[in-house]
């Protein structure tokens, strides 16, 4: 490792996913170790925070082990910490914070506090080096569904939200009502290959005076109630239909928010984040909206959609960059806001 590098040892324990990277000078990710507890909550339906918690205290210190040996450093190479400290599960947050402190505080590192979706939307920055602020960027997850103004490194407004679900859970919660089980989204993205995105009239929530928000509690109810009605008449409900007409109306709206957004606010980029982007529909849907009229796009690989520490090092690095140090009293902040330190 050259000396004049900044490494930085990222780790994230924000929902079911144990994970640490090591990233060099902002954007070149050495390592990205993932344990996913999919398995484990599987059994269940959906994540158990508890379960998710204690796998979390099991697995951390092999994956940080990991991550170093993958990246060839040691703790020796490393210049600073960063952690995710909201928004997620407090349990979970909890473990990679109390990691994270205990590393800094034994090694005299500087500790780095990173919100999860600041984390996010920065995964683009690893595959996009022409990549920079301003930008628009259309944040959705399991828990988040956000329209954001980049304006610079770290200087984020949110210019529309969810009112209610966000686009990933209403995905989850639709993939349990048809039976294809947890996790949701990408069970729906691949039954929704075989289905007809037009064979059910789903609704699309517009919301008066909010162009930017978004609402999908309506949607699901539409489904339900669609799936209830099918099963009464006695007619047998075709899985992929309903995935792909479900899948069609949230990433009409995903889409038309986003680049209506960017028109307003004047940037030609647009950008994805969060484990919805992984869907493949939307990335077609919204590759040709920016085609049209003339605006760059960029998301990350899959495996920088969903959740990962790679795009906390790297969302880190530019706080670091600013002198943005977390003293030992980080806490866990299970619902932290945007834009708020
Ligand atoms: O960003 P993420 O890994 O965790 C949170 O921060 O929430 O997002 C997880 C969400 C889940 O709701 C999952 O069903 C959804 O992302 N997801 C997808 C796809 N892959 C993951 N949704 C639609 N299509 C996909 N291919
Ligand atoms: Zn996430």
């Amino acid at each position: 490792m050259e000396s004049k590098d900044t490494l930085i040892l990222a780790i994230d324990s924000s929902c079911d996913e144990t994970a640490a990277a090591v990233v060099r000078n902002g954007r070149e990710v050495l390592s990205n170790v993932i344990s996913s507890q999919i398995d484990l909550h599987t059994l269940f339906g959906g994540v158990v925070p508890e379960l998710a918690s204690r796998k979390h205290i099991e697995k951390i210190n092999q994956v940080i082990a990991r991550a170093l040996a993958d990246a060839g450093a040691t703790l020796d190479d490393i210049t600073a910490v960063a952690v995710t400290y909201g928004p997620g599960l407090v349990g979970a947050l909890l473990v990679g914070v109390a990691e994270a402190k205990a590393i800094a505080w034994a090694r005299k590192l500087p500790l780095i506090g990173v919100h999860h979706i600041e984390g996010h939307i920065c995964a683009n920055f690893i595959e996009h080096p022409e990549l920079e602020p301003p930008f628009l960027c259309l944040v959705v997850s399991g828990g988040h569904t956000h329209l954001v103004m980049m304006k610079d490194y770290g200087k984020l407004d949110i210019i529309g939200r969810t009112r209610d679900d966000a686009a990933g859970e209403a995905f989850d919660k639709v993939a349990r009502a048809i039976g294809l089980g947890y996790p949701g989204g990408p069970k729906i993205d691949r039954a929704a290959r075989e289905g007809n995105p037009h064979a059910i009239e789903f609704p699309r929530a517009h919301i008066e005076g909010s162009p930017y928000d978004f609402s999908f509690s309506g949607l699901k109810s539409a489904v339900l109630n669609y799936l209830n009605h099918e099963r009464m008449m006695g007619r047998e409900v075709c899985q992929a239909d309903v995935a792909a007409s479900f899948q069609n109306a949230v990433v009409e709206v995903l889409v038309s928010h986003a680049v209506e957004a960017a028109a307003q606010y004047g940037v030609d980029q647009v950008v994805m984040a969060g484990g919805v982007a992984a869907n493949s529909a939307l990335r077609e849907k919204l590759k040709s909206a920016c085609a049209s009229r003339g605006y760059r796009v960029y998301y990350p690989s899959p495996v920088f959609c969903t959740d990962n520490a790679a795009m906390i090092g790297v969302a880190a690095y530019y706080e670091y960059q600013k002198g943005a140090r977390a003293g030992w009293d980080l806490n866990a902040v299970p619902n932290l806001k945007l834009g708020e330190r």
